[in-house]
C-alpha cells in the first residue's frame, strides 16, 4: 500500500507540511533525549570499571546481574557461574539485551521513535517520508508482539536490582548504615517497579481476558490499580532513563574516588 506523501488519498499538495508551528520540535527533544541514554548507557556498559563500591556494596545497576569471573571481587550478589569474558562482552551481558527488548517493543517507547527517529509520521498532517507502509506485520517490526515476554524478564531483572538496593544497606565494615548513595538506588529501584508494572501488558495481564470483572475482584482490584499507573507510563518511561543514568553516574563517581558517599548513619 502505498502510504505517505504518494497516498492516493492524500490531497495533491506538493508541500510536505502547510503547518507554520514548530511541529519539529518535539521529535527532536525525544531525538535528544533517546540519544543521550544510548550513548550514556553503550559507554558505560562497556568501559568494564567503577561499577562497584565495596565500602558500601553499592552496584550500578548497568552491571547488574554480574557473574562471571571478571567482575571485581564482591559484586557479584548471585555467584560466579560463568569464567573470564572477553573485554568486549559488557559485564551485564545477561540483563542488558532483554532491558533494550523490553524498552525498545515498550507502546510507549514505539511511540517515541517511531514519530522522532522514523518519522512515520513526525506530527499531526506532516506527511510521512516512507512511500510504504507495512505495520508490524512483518520482520523485523512484527517482533514488537513479543513485549510481553520482555515484560516477564524486566520484572526478575527488577526483583534482582531490588535485591542490590537493599544489600546495600549492609556495608562490611560497619554492619547497617545507609548514605546519599542508598537514596538514590532505592529511589531508582521504586521508579524501575512503578515503569515496569504500568507497563501496558501487565495490565492486560492483571485483568485482561475477561468477560465479568465482577467475577474476578482481586483481578479486577489489580487491574485498577495499574490503570493508575498505567496512565503515567510516558513519564515513567522518561523518568526511569533519568534515574538509571543518575544511579550510575553516582555509583561511578564514588567508585572511582571523584567524590565521596554522603553517609547518614
Ligand atoms: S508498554 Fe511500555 S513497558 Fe510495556
Amino acid at each position: 500500500m502505498t502510504a505517505g506523501i504518494d497516498a492516493p488519498t492524500r490531497a495533491r499538495i506538493s508541500a510536505r507540511t502547510l503547518r507554520t508551528d514548530r511541529w519539529w520540535l518535539p521529535p527532536l527533544i525525544t531525538n535528544v533525549g533517546l540519544a543521550v541514554f544510548v550513548i550514556y548507557a553503550t559507554v558505560r556498559s562497556f568501559m568494564g570499571q567503577w561499577y562497584w563500591v565495596a565500602d558500601y556494596h553499592y552496584l550500578t545497576p548497568f552491571y547488574s546481574p554480574c557473574v562471571s569471573t571478571s567482575c571485581v571481587p564482591g559484586s557479584s550478589h548471585f555467584g560466579t557461574p560463568l569464567g573470564e569474558l572477553p573485554g568486549w562482552i559488557p559485564l551485564g551481558f545477561l540483563a542488558l539485551p532483554f532491558l533494550l527488548g523490553f524498552r525498545l517493543t515498550c507502546y510507549y517507547y514505539r511511540k517515541a521513535y517511531y514519530r522522532s527517529v522514523w518519522m512515520s509520521p513526525p506530527a499531526c498532517a506532516v506527511a510521512e517520508p516512507h512511500g510504504r507502509y507495512s505495520g508490524e506485520t512483518k520482520l523485523p517490526l512484527i517482533i514488537q508482539n513479543a513485549h510481553r515476554y520482555f515484560f516477564y524478564i524486566a520484572a526478575l531483572v527488577s526483583v534482582i536490582n531490588t535485591y542490590d538496593a537493599i544489600v546495600a544497606f549492609h556495608s562490611p565494615e560497619g554492619g547497617f548504615g545507609f548514605g546519599l548513595g542508598n537514596v538514590i538506588l532505592t529511589g531508582n529501584v521504586i521508579m524501575l517497579w512503578a515503569y515496569t508494572l504500568s507497563c501496558h501488558s501487565c495490565r492486560h495481564i492483571a485483568g485482561g481476558r475477561l468477560k465479568h470483572f465482577s467475577n474476578h475482584p482481586v483481578r479486577y482490584w489489580l487491574w485498577t490499580q495499574v490503570s493508575k499507573l498505567n496512565v503515567r507510563h510516558m513519564q515513567l518511561a522518561w523518568t526511569t532513563l533519568g534515574t538509571l543514568m543518575l544511579t550510575d553516574l553516582y555509583v561511578m563517581l564514588v567508585s572511582s574516588g571523584a567524590i565521596s558517599d554522603l553517609r547518614f548513619i
